[in-house]
């Protein structure tokens, strides 16, 4: 399944690439494994919402050579333009600045496939937003999402050993599969709802460990507390009525 990801990270350079690029657990794998329940081909144009650095974006436009439209709220269309021409896929992605919370600048029904990787849980956790956000994707078209979750919801019994790395954030964005399920069945204009725990979690989550970025020394000691027993990596997607 991850066959993409395993031929780009065998050269040592890509790999490097890869280090320098990710954001969070392995996007390219997380993005080969969402992709593969989904009919992708190079006719498509494919909105890959939050995608910050690029990264299911790469496997998007080189693996499928569908169109990419690569939008991201924190990391400026300036650097992943760069990144996009050093990948050689500057014509098939469309570097560009979306904050998904405010309405996004696109046609209605322009995209065949809505694609997010590891960002829809900073901004899809409220009732409105995958009704906001159907309109932009085509009638027959998809919505797919992955997103880092919790076995079961923790509410106010945070276990004792995730409690030093608990916050915030992570009580409003980390839930399990049937909390976004009420969510997701709550809205209307999708039928055909299918959602799972991803395999490539674990390996995904290691290979963010070998990272360059600044925030692993904290991550590595939280999976070491967590270890294997409240984390998960969640898929669901559905089709466009
Ligand atoms: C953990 S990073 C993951 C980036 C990339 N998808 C990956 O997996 O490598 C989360 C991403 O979500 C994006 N994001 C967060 N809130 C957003 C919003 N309101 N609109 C668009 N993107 C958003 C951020 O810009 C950031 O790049």
């Amino acid at each position: 399944m991850y066959t993409f990801t395993n031929r780009f990270i065998s050269d040592h350079e890509n790999l490097e690439f890869l280090k320098a690029a990710m954001m969070g657990p392995n996007a390219l794998r997380v993005a080969e494994e969402l992709a593969s329940s989904l009919s992708i081909d190079e006719n498509m144009r494919i909105l890959d919402l939050g995608c910050g650095c690029g990264l299911s974006t790469l496997l998007l436009a080189k693996k499928f050579g569908a169109s990419v439209f690569a939008a991201d709220l924190w990391i400026p269309p300036t650097e992943n333009y760069a990144r996009f021409q050093s990948l050689g896929i500057e014509d098939k992605a469309v570097p560009i600045f979306v904050d998904a919370t405010q309405g996004l600048p696109f046609a209605k029904g322009y995209f065949d496939v809505l694609f997010t990787v590891d960002a829809y849980h900073y901004f899809g956790d409220t009732e409105d937003m995958l009704p906001s956000l159907i309109p932009f994707v085509k009638k027959g078209g998809w919505i797919a999402v992955a997103i880092p979750g919790l076995k079961y919801e923790f509410g106010e019994n945070v276990p004792d050993e995730m409690q030093p790395f608990w916050n915030s954030d992570m009580k409003r964005t980390l839930h399990s599969l049937d909390w976004w399920k009420d969510l997701w069945k709550r809205a209307e204009g999708i039928e055909r709802m299918d959602s799972g725990e991803m395999a490539c979690c674990r390996q995904a989550w290691e290979e963010w460990l070998t990272s360059h970025h600044p925030f692993v020394a904290e991550d590595v000691k939280m999976m070491e507390a967590e270890g294997g027993k409240y984390f998960n990596f969640l898929q669901l997607t559905a089709k466009v009525i």
